[in-house]
């Protein structure tokens, strides 16, 4: 899909940030890191829904060996502002003691999510746990979380597209996009 020069959502405006094909070969890259650490270790993918599904479905296929997915649903966000508190939504029905984990995420914006949820993680004793954002904003970090690999490190502005929504909105977006300064 050719990239827009805006696009509408609701009420705001966002303009291009990072297009499909630089995505798709930092996947890539992102795929072929995590294959040289875990190939023989059937790591079980967990995606933080919803943000994380298409990414998490992409990383998945640029893993070249055996590999499990699982998801989880948490929430702490609403419309373009973080609420506060991190809740599971939905939760694992997989075992994951002695498993080899590789958390999915979307985007580290305060780190919250990713605190909590590792956290949560840990009390159920895999083997290891290993972080995989999309994308982060370092200037918005307020928990200190450990990110092993991160697609892109970005300003700290919204930006929607590539799994990642406004009220909804955005996810279907193949490239990434962020609130036009007009908007904001
Ligand atoms: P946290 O503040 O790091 O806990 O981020 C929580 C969640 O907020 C992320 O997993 C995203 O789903 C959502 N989020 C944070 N920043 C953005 C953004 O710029 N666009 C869309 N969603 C965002």
């Amino acid at each position: 899909m050719p990239t827009r020069d805006f696009i509408q959502l609701h009420d705001l405006r966002f303009v291009p940030l990072i297009s499909e094909t630089d995505i798709q070969a930092r996947v890539g890259e992102l795929g072929k890191i995590l294959t040289e650490q875990y190939a023989g270790k059937n790591p079980l993918f967990i995606s933080i829904l919803s943000g994380a599904f298409v990414f998490a479905a992409d990383l998945m296929r640029a893993f070249d060996s055996d590999c499990e997915v699982g998801f989880v649903k948490l929430s702490s966000y609403s419309g373009t502002r973080s609420s506060g508190d991190v809740q599971t939504v939905m939760g694992l029905e997989k075992n994951l003691k002695d498993r080899h984990i590789i958390i999915v995420e979307d985007i580290v914006d305060t780190g919250r999510t990713l605190h909590f949820f590792i956290n949560h993680l840990r009390a159920m004793e895999p083997a290891s746990i290993c972080t995989v954002t999309f994308l982060r904003k370092p200037d918005a970090m307020e928990f200190p979380v450990e990110v092993d690999h991160v697609g892109f490190d970005i300003d700290n502005r919204f930006v929607v597209g590539y799994g990642l929504d406004y009220d909804d909105l955005g996810r279907n977006l193949p490239g990434l996009y962020q609130l036009s300064p007009e908007s904001s």
